[in-house]
């Protein structure tokens, strides 16, 4: 059995920012030069998470559907089960017979196990919005701008373990992926100003303060907690110097890659990803002995 990590990407090839379906999008800055910086960019990604161990498995750009670079909304996986997303806009639905093949494919292959669908009428943007903390066992799960409350109890469900809901508040940060990170050890980098009172007094009731890293608002903008972490690594689109000062301290490591032209469409590295062999009897990587 293969035991490296194993990440989902997609071919940027056809990656354009065309339509806007979130704030930071804008069809009318973007140009040839961000599509050549972002073919560069998501290979520079590749580069890094392949330079750290794991292995990347890359699907195919299809014409027309920009946003397939982030196959983190395609599903939600853990355990070989992959339960495939819903998307709320009618700009992203073309992905979900595009990405349903995929997981056949996947599974043909034994690198997922069962292929899940949501109920009708149940929106979830998959690892986006319900992020495994291998820590706590549980999923994070996200609901609001994209996917709706009722996703929460499928989620449950499907995979039969414990999902604590995050209501977000803004159209700003609209998958829970773009202000809301899980780091090996137990630390947590979030954006609070991202979520409803409630759901900032849940984090907070659950993650003891020690444990909490609030990203400010330039770090959120930056798309730096939208982060793929590996043990005691980090990677991320390019850090301000005030978020690489808070994580060193603590003892990561950031690998950072210039991801400008995901940015403009609202995304970076984790969701630029979606990893395929998370357990959920599997602890993390633990970070290296003080
Ligand atoms: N343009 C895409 C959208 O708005 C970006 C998705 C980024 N994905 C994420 N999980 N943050 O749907």
């Amino acid at each position: 059995m293969d035991a490296r990590p194993c990440f989902l990407m997609t071919d940027a090839s056809a990656f354009d920012v065309s339509y806007r379906i979130n704030p930071w999008m804008d069809p009318g800055a973007w140009t040839a030069e961000h599509r050549a910086a972002a073919l560069a960019a998501s290979g520079e990604l590749r580069a890094a998470l392949r330079g750290l161990g794991a292995r990347v498995e890359t699907i195919e750009a299809v014409r027309g559907l920009p946003d397939l670079v982030f196959p983190a909304n395609a599903a939600v996986v853990l355990d070989g089960r992959v339960l495939l997303a819903r998307f709320r806009h009618p700009e992203r639905q073309g992905e979900e017979t595009v990405f349903r093949a995929v997981f056949a494919r996947l599974k043909a292959r034994g690198l997922v196990s069962e292929l899940v669908d949501l109920p009708e009428g149940v929106l979830q943007e998959g690892a986006g919005d319900a992020i495994w903390d291998a820590e706590r066992r549980l999923f994070w799960a996200g609901f609001g701008p994209r996917s709706n409350r009722a996703s929460l109890g499928v989620i449950r469900k499907t995979f039969g373990q414990e999902v604590v809901g995050l209501e977000l508040a803004s159209e700003r940060f609209y998958h829970l992926d773009t202000c809301f990170c899980p780091l090996a050890g137990g630390a947590m980098l979030y954006h609070p100003e991202a979520f409803t009172p409630k759901a900032l007094a849940t984090i907070r009731a659950r993650i003891a303060e020690a444990n909490r890293i609030e990203a400010t608002a330039e770090e959120a903008a930056a798309f730096c907690v939208n982060a793929v972490n590996l043990g005691e690594t980090v990677v991320m689109a390019r850090p301000p110097v005030t978020l690489r000062a808070k994580l060193e301290a603590r003892g990561y490591r950031l690998v950072e890659v210039d991801l400008a032209p995901f940015i403009r469409s609202g995304g970076a590295a984790y969701c630029m990803t979606l990893r395929l062999d998370r357990t959920s009897d599997a602890r993390p990587a633990i970070l290296a002995a003080e």
